[in-house]
């Protein structure tokens, strides 16, 4: 299992040494929630704070849009050179055409579903995305209580992925911890997002290693 702390839950006072902390306790990937206070309920970071992270990380950055305009964001985010931008399908009219600007900067396109959205809504675009991220909890704010369905929702996009022939990773964000992690394992998820979890933890590595 690859693992992708959240920052959302870090101490933005100290974020230079919360980055490195968990880039030395083993993450794989560096998730940043970019919310725009129009698609979710809450306001969160941009390319200011994007660009300390990025200088800061050791590992690759996987920004999570959450946002109304996910082509300007694109653009905003892009020249920080992230592994991938995810962007919600139930906010965007034109996903085929916003995944091929995505891959033309050179970062894997990833989309987004919400908890109620079923892997149909992106049969047709799975061959253009390098990964599918499924919320476990409503999209807005770190620290809430895992969603069950996305099990059977992650089992199913699995068969979809595999019936196609494809690699697509499959990552699942929200309310992850050590005692949920084994059965998203089972259900074929590839990479965990995981904030409140990792850091409200003593030890940042145990808890990545837990999850892993
Ligand atoms: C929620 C964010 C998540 C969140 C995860 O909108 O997309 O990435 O920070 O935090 P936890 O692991 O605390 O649920
Ligand atoms: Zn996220």
């Amino acid at each position: 299992m690859k693992v992708a702390p959240s920052i959302l839950s870090a101490d933005f006072g100290r974020l230079n040494e919360e980055i490195k902390a968990i880039c030395e306790g083993g993450c794989d990937f560096i998730h940043v929630d970019v919310m725009d206070g129009h698609f979710v309920p809450n306001h969160t970071i941009g390319p200011v704070v994007v660009s300390a992270v990025a200088k800061a990380a050791t590992k690759p950055l996987d920004i999570h849009l959450m946002v109304q305009n996910n082509t300007f964001f694109v653009e905003l985010f892009a020249p920080f050179k992230p592994e991938y931008i995810s962007f919600h399908i139930e906010e965007e009219k034109h996903p085929h055409r916003l995944i091929q600007k995505i891959r033309s900067y050179g970062i894997k396109p990833a989309i987004t579903l919400n908890p109620h959205t079923p892997p149909s809504a992106i049969e047709y675009l799975l061959e253009d995305l390098d990964m599918v991220l499924l919320m476990s909890v409503n999209p807005g704010f770190g620290g809430q209580k895992f969603i069950p369905s996305v099990l059977q929702k992650a089992k199913e996009l699995k068969a979809m992925i595999e019936a196609k022939g494809l690699k697509t990773l499959i990552e699942v964000d929200g309310g992850v911890n050590a005692e949920n992690v084994r059965e998203l394992e089972k259900a074929g998820v590839d990479i965990v997002v995981a904030g409140n979890y990792v850091f409200s933890a003593s030890s940042y590595k145990e808890a990545i290693e837990s999850l892993k």
